[in-house]
């Protein structure tokens, strides 16, 4: 005895001008989320863009700054200094008081805090307070003859030392 065979039916369904353009509404709407987020998320990213405060700085060549010269650099909030016996200090412009910025007072031959008066040496240490410690430092290198600043980290000190200093 042969069973009845059940013929199979395909049931395509047609497709619509109307489903056809909610596919399209669908894939560009998604589209446009996507790029929605992807601009956000480049919004929220910290701003670390080379050579900016937060990043690595290549502040230029050994003999552009000259032995007991102080050189500001405002992208990069901070001091270079080059002491007396040729070696590098990058000082944060951040006072260590309250955090105004501090000047360098080129009469006076000192950084100046101009909020309470807090004064620092050329290489960052404390001569006035209520400034309880020496300016924050950071980490320089030199590469090839060029001075590179790591503005990523400030360096909290209770004096100076030595090692603070970088030479060519
Ligand atoms: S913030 Fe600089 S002395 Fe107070």
């Amino acid at each position: 005895m042969h069973e009845k065979e059940t013929p199979i039916v395909s049931e395509t369904l047609p497709v619509t001008r109307r489903d056809v353009l909610r596919s399209i509404w669908v894939g560009l709407g998604g589209l446009a989320a996507l790029e929605l987020g992807m601009v956000t998320l480049a919004y929220m990213q910290p701003r670390l863009a080379e050579g900016e405060f937060g990043n690595q700085i290549t502040v230029g060549a050994v003999e552009d700054f000259p032995p007991g010269s102080v050189t500001h650099i405002p992208n990069g909030r901070f001091y270079l200094v080059r002491l007396d016996d040729g070696g590098f200090v990058a000082l944060y412009q951040r006072c260590t008081h309250l955090g105004c910025n501090v000047p360098w007072d080129q009469a006076a031959q000192r950084f100046i805090c101009p909020c309470h008066s807090s004064q620092f040496t050329l290489d960052g240490e404390v001569e006035n307070p209520p400034a309880p410690r020496p300016l924050d430092v950071f980490l320089v290198t030199i590469q090839d003859g060029q001075i590179v600043v790591d503005t990523r980290q400030p360096i909290k000190r209770q004096e100076f030392d030595p090692s603070q200093v970088a030479y060519a």
